[in-house]
């Protein structure tokens, strides 16, 4: 393996040799390429970008660094992959309603990054719920009940395990080609047929403007469709929190009342559309508006709850547990000793949330993690009793933060100054901003 002349060729804007690089990335993973050498690579890509088939080697060879899931003939294996947002607990619903509609779901998912939350600090939420599952009992669990959803881990591509640990310490995090690599590498080990990205972008997504949304979802969409998986990238607003819900015990609450038929239609409102969109690309008889039909039909039926149930306590919650969670979730999840409502200082209508800020004050009071070691609080977390566009009457509760920690003058102020209050109603909030599929990404 000649590192140099992978650099080099990085450097200059050329194709890297392809043995060469297929022989880095395996080295990576068992350890034989030094700290040193490996950051030097990651710079150069960082710096300098690398080309699309580069892309594709790199994104097989982290791949080939660990198991692959592979599946008996049957029904198709789709999942869902969100860059990051608030409020956003898609998966939680997406995975038991695909499950529900016919489809099987691998699902693998991260912790909590950065500002943004993650799905399996929410789901740890539940007692019991075991997110640690090998590669075999991924497979186990999603031919007895559909879905399940687990914590990335060095069984499923250990070279990205190695240079994200590697890139978060050497800012090399913010590459178009190493997050598609890595994002994309992880999903494609999960033997899929199809997969839909939600790729944020605005104030509280880590691509805030639309060209570099589009920039991400061309390159990890070219990509995916580079393996093989059947690919569509929806890009979406996040400058404002996705739904009622915010925090990783009132993100599983809020799933639950979606998956009751009830709940945010916002938050319902990207489950249909990101479910839809993976049955229209994997059921022929299909197109987007049965695929949303069907999303309708299995969240408002019981059963995607059904099937919530049962993946519960195929991840090891007991059946007493999975049943009470799904009649009275709070008494299961618990509630924050402390709250504290906001109220409207005038009559209007509820024009916007920071989300960004509301994710800011969650994570100091415990929501999310700074180091790697910080222990969550899942209880912490907003409820909004009116969401944008709610007409509101002087006095009347606006949101509510659930705490456990004492707050701080500052806090206050922040909490008072995270929601907008308008005279006119504001314009019907659109989550989708554009949607990127192969025939975009054709070079
Ligand atoms: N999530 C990942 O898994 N990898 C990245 O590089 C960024 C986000």
């Amino acid at each position: 393996m000649d590192l140099e002349a992978l650099i080099d060729a990085v450097k200059s804007g050329q194709q890297q040799n392809r043995g060469d690089l297929e022989a880095f990335v395996a080295m990576v993973a068992d350890g034989s390429v030094s700290t040193e050498d490996a950051t030097r690579w990651l710079k150069a890509v960082h710096q300098h970008g690398c080309m699309v088939d580069d892309i594709v080697v790199l994104t097989n060879a982290m791949i080939d660094s660990g198991a692959r899931l592979s599946w008996p003939k049957g029904a198709p294996v789709v999942d869902k992959h969100s860059t990051g947002g608030v409020g956003d607990k898609m998966s939680l619903m997406l995975a038991p309603a695909l499950a529900a509609a016919g489809c099987r779901v691998p699902m693998l998912a991260g912790r909590g990054l950065g500002h943004t939350g993650g799905t399996i600090d929410k789901l740890e939420a539940i007692p019991g719920f075991n997110c640690a599952l090998s590669p075999e009992e991924m497979v186990a669990a999603v031919e007895s009940v559909g879905c399940c959803i687990a914590v990335q881990n060095d069984a499923i591509a250990p070279a990205d395990g190695v240079l994200y640990a590697l890139r978060d310490v050497t800012d090399t995090i913010d590459s178009v080609p190493l997050i598609t690599a890595s994002i994309v590498s992880k999903k494609a080990a999960e033997g899929l047929d199809a997969l839909v990205l939600d790729v944020k972008t605005g104030s509280a997504a880590f691509m805030q403007t639309v060209e570099e949304a589009r920039a991400l979802a061309t390159s990890m969409v070219r990509t995916a469709e580079g393996l093989g998986i059947r690919t569509l990238a929806q890009i979406t607003s996040m400058s404002e929190p996705i739904g009622t819900h915010i925090g990783n015990a009132l993100e599983v609450l809020g799933s639950i009342l979606v998956l009751k038929g009830e709940g945010s239609p916002d938050t319902r409102e990207l489950v249909v559309m990101q479910g839809a969109a993976l049955l229209s690309m994997t059921f022929d008889e299909l197109d987007m508006e049965e695929g949303r039909r069907k999303m309708e039909k299995v969240l408002t039926n019981g059963d995607a709850l059904e099937v919530f149930r049962k993946m519960c306590v195929q991840q090891g919650v007991t059946h007493e547990v999975a049943a009470k969670l799904i009649r009275y979730p709070e008494k299961v999840l618990g509630t924050a000793p402390e709250q504290t409502t906001v109220l409207a200082q005038q009559d209007g209508f509820a024009s916007g949330y920071d989300a960004m800020k509301m994710a800011q004050l969650a994570r100091r009071h415990g929501a999310g993690r700074f180091a790697l070691e910080d222990e969550i609080d899942p209880l912490v977390g907003f409820l909004l009793q009116a969401p944008k566009g709610a007409q509101i009457k002087k006095n009347q509760p606006l949101f509510t933060f659930y705490h456990t920690r004492e707050l701080s003058t500052e806090d206050l102020r922040e909490l008072k100054s995270m929601v907008t209050i308008s005279e006119n109603k504001p314009d019907q909030m659109h989550r989708l901003v554009e949607l990127i599929d192969s025939a975009e990404t054709k070079a």
